[in-house]
C-alpha cells in the first residue's frame, strides 16, 4: 500500500514517485493550492496538491483533522525560503496527483498539539489520540529499545528468559494483593503477584542458575507519580555470586545501556550506607546532582532552653539537623522562607528554625534569626562553624522525631535543589546498601525492610539476641533519587528463614501456609543466591525525562488506580458473581 514512511522521504527521493499512508496532521489552503501534513509513526511530510489534478484537489479540500488517507504523487524540492531543516523530510514536499480517503475522522476531542491545556483525565479517556502524538510516540519507542537491550544483555550475560505465573498466591512484597475469585474453588482467590520473588527463588533451586523476566507485577498502594498498581520489573536472580557479583551484573547493564541508548556516561556508583544516606539526605533514595547536606547538631543543643531544640536532641529517637544553603541569605525572600515552611509542613514539621548569616565576621550582630534570642552564643557559633556557614548562607533546622526531620529536612533538600537549579550533574547514581533487617511495625512487632526471603549479614545468634542492629544484604540502584531497583542476597538456610519468620511475628502454622512450598524447597538442595528487580517503567521514565511513569506507560492507570480507557474496574453481573459464589454486600447508605 505504501511505499515509505512519511517521515523517511527526503532529497535522495526526488523526482521519485511515492506512495504515503497516514493522518492528516494538518491542512491549509493558500489561495487554491491545499497542502496537508501527512503524519504516520516516523514523522510528517507536506503534501501538496494543486486544483491541476482535479479528483485529488476535491478529496484534499474536503479532508479534515485526522482523516487516514494514502497519496501517491512525485517528491520535489521545496521552493526556497518554504524548507524546514528541523524536520528530516523539511527540504522536499510531494506533489499529489491520487489520493483517497480510507478513514474519516470525527472532530478530534482535543487537537493534538494542545494537550497539555486537556487535563490527564481526557488523554487517558482518548489514550489511543493522545499516543498519536510525536511525543508519547517517542517514549514508548525508547522504551522497546530498552527492553530489547535488556533481552540482548541478560541472554549474553546467560540468563534464562522464564515466565512465571500470574494466577499465584500472595506474595510477600508489603503491599495490598490484588485478588481474583476462583470458580472451580468456592470461596477461594488467586492473588497478583507482586512480584516473582518466590518463584524465581525456586528455579535456583532448580538450577536453573541465572534467571531474568520481564514481569508484570501487580501492587494495590497508594499511587504518586512513580507508582502503578500495575507495573513491570526487570527482574533478575542468580547462583553462586555475591552482592558485589549482583551489583557488578546490573550496573554494568545500566551503564551500557545509557552508553548506547542515549550516549551518556554514567559516573560511578558510590555505595552509601543507609544509616549515612539517611543522616546526610534524610533519604535512602538520596538524589546526589544535589549538592546540600543535613547536619547534625544534637550534641550543641541538649543544654539550650529553647525547648524545641533541647528535647529532640536529648532524645535518641529524635533529632536536629542543619541544612545549610549557600548564599540562601541572598537567594530567598521572606516570602518564599515562609513558602518552604509550608512545604515541609506536609511532611509533619511543626516549623522551620532558620539563621540568615548577614554577615560573619560581625558575630551575633551579624546574624538574623527569629530563635536567636532563644540560643546562647556558644551554642550558634559552633553550629556555624560545623556546618562551616559563610556570609551569606542561610541555613535552616529541623528538630523533631527522626523520621519527621529526615522527611520534611530531605524533601526541602530536594525541592531547594530544583528550585534553585543547583543540580552540580545530570546523572548521580549511587548504590544505598547495609539496610537494616527489620523497622518497627508501630505495633511492637517488626517487618522486613525489604522482604522476609533476604539474608542477614550475621549468624542465627546474633539476629535473635539484637534483631535491632542487624543489618541485611540488600542494595538499591538510585538514580537521581529515584528507587531504580532493589534486590538482596536470599536465605538458603532453613534455619536462618526460621528465625527471621519468627522475629517476623510469622509462626509456624502461618508460615506454612503462606509459602510452606519455599520452606520445603530450602530442604532439598538449595544453593546461595540472589538477585534484584528494576523497575522498567521508573528506568524508561529517567532515560526519556518524563515527568511521571504515566507518560511511559501506553495504557497506565489513573492516581485512584483506574483505567479511564475502558471504564476498569467495572460492575460485574449476577449471574457471574453467582458462579464465582460470591455475594456483594449492600453499599452503605450514608447515615447507616
Ligand atoms: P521492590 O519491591 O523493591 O523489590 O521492587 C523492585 C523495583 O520495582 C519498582 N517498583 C514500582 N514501580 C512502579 N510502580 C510500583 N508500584 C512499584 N513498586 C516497585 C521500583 C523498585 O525498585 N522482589 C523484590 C526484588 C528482589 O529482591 O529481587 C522486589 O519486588 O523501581
Ligand atoms: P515558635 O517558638 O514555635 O514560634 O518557633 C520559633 C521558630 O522555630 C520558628 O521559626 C519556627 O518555624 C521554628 N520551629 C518551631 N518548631 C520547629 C521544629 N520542630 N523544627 C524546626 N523549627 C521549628
Amino acid at each position: 500500500m505504501r511505499s515509505q514512511y512519511c517521515g523517511a522521504i527526503n532529497e535522495s527521493h526526488i523526482d521519485q514517485e511515492v506512495t504515503l499512508c497516514g493522518w492528516v496532521h494538518r491542512r491549509r489552503d493558500h489561495g487554491g493550492v491545499i497542502f496537508l501534513d501527512l503524519r504516520d509513526r516516523d514523522g510528517i511530510a507536506q503534501i501538496v496538491v494543486d486544483p491541476d489534478t482535479a479528483e485529488a484537489f476535491k478529496l484534499a479540500d474536503s479532508v479534515r483533522s485526522e482523516y487516514v488517507i494514502s497519496v501517491k504523487g512525485r517528491v520535489r524540492a521545496r521552493p526556497e525560503g518554504a524548507t524546514n531543516p528541523e524536520m528530516p523530510s523539511g527540504m522536499v514536499e510531494v506533489l499529489g496527483k491520487e489520493l483517497k480517503i480510507l478513514s474519516h475522522s470525527q472532530t478530534p476531542p482535543f487537537p493534538l498539539d494542545e494537550y497539555s491545556e486537556v487535563g490527564e483525565d481526557v488523554r487517558l479517556r482518548y489514550r489511543y489520540m493522545d499516543l498519536r502524538r510525536p511525543e508519547m510516540l517517542n517514549k514508548l519507542r525508547v522504551r522497546s529499545r530498552v527492553t530489547s537491550y535488556i533481552r540482548n544483555f541478560m541472554d549474553g550475560e546467560g540468563f534464562l528468559d522464564v515466565e512465571t505465573p500470574i494466577l499465584t498466591r500472595a506474595t510477600p512484597e508489603g503491599a495490598r494483593d490484588y485478588l481474583v475469585p476462583s470458580r472451580t474453588h468456592e470461596g477461594c482467590f488467586f492473588a497478583l503477584p507482586q512480584s516473582p520473588q518466590l518463584f524465581k527463588q525456586l528455579l535456583m533451586m532448580s538450577g536453573f542458575d541465572r534467571y531474568y523476566q520481564i514481569a508484570k507485577c501487580f501492587r494495590d498502594e497508594d499511587l504518586r507519580a512513580d507508582r502503578q498498581p500495575e507495573f513491570t520489573q526487570v527482574d533478575i536472580e542468580a547462583s553462586f555470586l555475591d552482592e558485589n557479583d549482583i551489583m557488578s551484573i546490573t550496573e554494568k547493564m545500566v551503564r551500557n545501556m545509557f552508553k548506547d541508548l542515549l550516549s551518556v556516561e554514567l559516573p560511578d556508583f558510590p555505595r552509601i550506607a543507609f544509616s549515612e544516606a539517611m543522616r546526610k539526605y534524610g533519604s535512602d533514595k538520596p538524589d546526589l546532582r544535589i549538592p546540600l547536606e543535613l547536619v547534625d547538631v544534637d550534641d550543641l543543643l541538649k543544654d539550650v532552653e529553647f525547648k524545641v531544640f533541647s528535647s529532640p536532641a536529648n532524645d535518641s529517637r529524635s533529632r536536629v539537623a542543619a541544612l545549610r544553603l549557600p548564599k540562601g541569605g541572598e537567594l530567598l525572600s521572606r516570602k518564599q522562607i515562609d513558602d518552604y515552611t509550608k512545604f515541609v509542613g506536609i511532611y509533619g514539621a511543626k516549623g522551620l528554625a532558620y539563621i540568615k548569616v548577614n554577615d560573619l565576621s560581625q558575630g551575633m550582630e551579624g546574624l538574623q534569626s527569629p530563635i536567636l534570642k532563644f540560643l546562647p552564643e556558644e551554642a550558634v557559633t559552633r553550629i556555624l562553624d560545623r556546618v562551616q556557614a559563610e556570609t551569606g548562607d542561610l541555613v535552616f533546622f529541623g528538630a523533631d522525631k527522626s523520621t519527621v526531620v529526615n522527611e520534611s529536612l530531605g524533601a526541602l533538600r530536594v525541592k531547594l535543589g530544583h528550585d534553585l537549579e543547583l543540580f552540580e550533574s545530570e546523572w548521580a547514581p549511587c548504590w544505598v546498601v547495609d539496610f537494616p533487617m527489620f523497622e518497627e511495625d508501630g505495633e511492637g512487632g517488626w517487618t522486613a525492610i525489604h522482604h522476609p526471603f533476604t539474608a542477614p549479614a550475621c549468624s542465627v545468634e546474633e539476629l535473635q539476641s539484637n534483631p535491632e542492629a542487624a543489618l541485611s544484604r540488600a542494595y538499591d540502584m538510585v538514580l537521581n533519587g529515584t528507587e531504580l531497583g532493589g534486590g538482596s542476597i536470599r536465605i538458603h538456610d532453613a534455619d536462618m528463614q526460621a528465625s527471621v519468620l519468627k522475629i517476623l511475628g510469622i509462626g509456624e502454622e502461618e508460615a506454612r501456609d503462606k509459602f510452606g512450598f519455599l520452606l520445603d524447597a530450602l530442604k532439598f538442595g538449595c544453593p546461595p543466591h540472589g538477585g534484584l528487580a528494576f523497575g522498567l517503567d521508573r528506568l524508561v521514565m529517567l532515560m526519556t525525562g518524563a515527568q511521571s511513569i504515566r507518560e511511559v506507560i501506553a495504557f497506565p492507570k489513573t492516581q485512584s488506580a483506574m483505567c479511564m480507557l475502558t471504564q476498569a474496574p467495572g460492575e460485574v453481573d449476577h449471574k457471574q458473581l453467582r458462579e464465582l459464589n460470591i455475594r456483594l454486600r449492600k453499599k452503605e447508605t450514608s447515615g447507616s
